[in-house]
């Protein structure tokens, strides 16, 4: 079933109400989009939840749900024209809603780690949900990425695109303020990327921090481990962290550190040396300032090839930082989408973002929303394929 954006403007809803016209003085692109919705799954508290298929004409799909704004699927071709999906994931709503690794999801309020779960705006101590040690992870117990979105077809001529929101009430997990905030998924019609742009709004001071906590494999989802892939980070520094993966507050530069990536450099090369902060990370687990022309301007931030399939994964953002994550939380023990099971380092994560722990951190760009200002962040997931031999 297509699905059809349900804006119509204003003047012609009028006329339609008054029986004056009886044909549209369409089609726009936007009446032209052939974005599959299909019924998911039920959660637990009963509601239903779906899944929206948006396609472009190269037979990129991105398959999303309205159960945490996830990223399902995301099917790309590799070298030889054949697509694979590349996220891991899983079948039912259900299993997001148990599940812990985040697959997917749009991670709020607050991505990543806060520090003991507390922080002070405005001369007030806020308390949050210890739910990873010590600390708060991906925005407490029951973060974005477990609500109910609300779901339309922004459809338009820059490709399939899906809006989700959701309002966040004040006090939700502990954080200030009512947010309102929105999700646009583009599937670009022209080539093969995904972007996702993110707007907030707050009516108090409050923090936040948004990304997407997809997990790539670019063989195929449990399709082997990732060590094999040549990484590249944009980025001169990382922010070291101490054993609970909070970070110390200084800026390190990467260089003569298993952290340099700034030549491509496969995954697993440096990944077990003796380094105290890969012991820490228990791999890569990491935030990495990027080397961008100012903090918040939309550039490279991570560029990973995988020689198995030939595909290229390239990640723009306008956030001033990205969390490499090296899957070392995954064990064999979660079966994801299609019976495949999840090993040891089987995927990674690049989360564009805000650094960790910023609320307790003065020195770190703000992640500070004040009402009456809106939050504009965009980040771009690239795929294309380097041929056998081509260098
Ligand atoms: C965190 C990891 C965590 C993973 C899944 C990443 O963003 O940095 O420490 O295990 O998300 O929860």
């Amino acid at each position: 079933m297509a699905i059809r954006n349900a804006r119509i403007p204003a003047m012609v809803a009028a006329l339609l109400f008054l029986g004056a016209v009886t044909t549209l003085p369409y089609p726009t692109a936007e009446a032209k989009s052939k974005m599959q919705k299909q019924a998911f799954g039920k959660i637990q508290d009963g509601q239903s939840v779906d899944l929206y298929t948006l396609a472009n004409k190269y037979g990129m799909t991105a398959a999303i749900s309205n159960f945490g704004a996830t990223l399902v699927s995301l099917k790309v071709p590799d070298r030889d024209g054949k697509l694979g999906d590349v996220v891991l994931g899983y079948d039912t709503p259900a299993d997001y809603e148990n599940g812990k690794a985040y697959f997917g999801g749009t991670i709020g309020r607050y991505g990543n780690r806060i520090a003991h779960g507390k922080f002070t705006l405005d001369g007030v101590v806020y308390t949050l949900p210890l739910n990873d040690g010590p600390n708060t992870l991906h925005g407490g117990v029951r973060g974005f990425n477990k609500r109910v979105w609300t779901a339309q077809d922004v459809s338009s001529s820059a490709g399939e695109a899906l809006e989700l929101t959701y309002a966040s009430k004040d006090g939700e997990e502990g954080f200030p303020g009512t947010l309102l905030v929105k999700v646009v998924y583009t599937l670009v019609a022209d080539e093969n990327a995904v972007r996702i742009d993110y707007t907030a709004t707050t009516d108090k001071d409050t923090v936040l921090n948004l990304t997407n906590h997809s997990y790539f494999n670019l063989s195929g989802q449990g399709n082997g481990d990732i060590l094999q892939h040549q990484l590249t980070l944009f980025a001169s520094q990382f922010t070291p962290v101490d054993v609970t993966l909070i970070p110390t507050g200084k800026l390190q530069d990467v260089h003569n550190t298993p952290f340099d990536f700034l030549q491509p450099m496969a995954i697993g090369v440096r990944i077990n040396m003796a380094d105290e902060q890969l012991k820490f990370g228990r791999g890569y687990d990491h935030n990495w300032v990027l080397d961008k022309k100012s903090p918040s301007s939309l550039g490279l931030a991570a560029r990973a090839y995988d020689p198995q399939s030939g595909r290229i994964l390239e990640v723009s953002t306008t956030e001033p930082g990205v969390q490499f994550y090296s899957g070392n939380f995954l064990d064999g023990t979660v079966h994801g989408k299609h019976g495949k099971v999840y090993a040891y380092r089987s995927a990674f994560c690049l989360e564009t973002q805000h650094f960790p722990d910023s609320p307790n951190e003065k020195d770190f760009p703000s992640t500070v929303l004040h009402p009456r200002k809106t939050l504009h962040s965009t980040s771009i997931y690239k795929f294309t394929v380097q041929k056998a031999g081509d260098k």
